[in-house]
């Protein structure tokens, strides 16, 4: 499959939804590589994406992120997750979409929320109400992830590899 893929593979969506997870899935069945923005972010900073955040700001995390979704554009084909900000802005967008295919990975609030429910490592959910921020995000984003070329609903019952497989077929 490696000399098949045309087009780099994007997983968007909201944090919780599975992005990491299915990507490395996908990456394996396409033999090609997997790539993350966030960690990629947080190799290059040597620190968390919360450490970015508390130290130099959203705006500056945003631009950091653009710079290293453009970068990794640029390589060979592969699977990239993004960080679930990445696809809302408009820039971020038209850079994947010049060489890349989106996939946003559909999951609905409550599994949202299971997932991250218990996790410190979302600096976006740092506040008193971290369910109504998860949900206010979700309402705002969900309209502009359907902008992606392809949603895949991703399922409690699913298991990563047929999230992987689904996506696969759907190449
Ligand atoms: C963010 C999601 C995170 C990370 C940062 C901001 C967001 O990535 O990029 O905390 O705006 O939704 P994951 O979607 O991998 O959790």
């Amino acid at each position: 499959m490696a000399g098949r893929l045309k087009k780099t593979v994007v997983l968007v969506g909201m944090m919780g939804a599975g992005k990491t997870a299915v990507g490395r899935a996908l990456a394996t069945r396409l033999d090609v590589p997997f790539k993350d923005s966030d960690a990629e972010l947080v190799t290059a900073a040597n620190m968390t994406i919360a450490e970015i955040f508390d130290r130099d700001g959203e705006e500056f995390f945003r631009q950091k992120e653009t710079q290293v979704i453009e970068r990794l554009m640029n390589d060979a084909p592969c699977v990239l997750s993004t960080g679930g900000g990445a696809f809302l802005k408009s820039e971020n967008r038209d850079i994947i979409s010049a060489k890349g295919v989106s996939i946003w990975l559909n999951a609905d609030l409550d599994l949202l929320w299971q997932r991250v429910r218990h996790k410190d490592t979302r600096p976006l959910l740092r506040t008193a109400d971290p369910y109504a921020t998860l949900s206010d995000l979700y309402d705002q984003r969900v309209p502009i992830y359907e902008k992606a070329d392809l949603a895949v609903p991703a399922d409690p019952e699913f298991e990563i590899d047929d999230m992987a497989q689904a996506i696969e077929i759907v190449l």
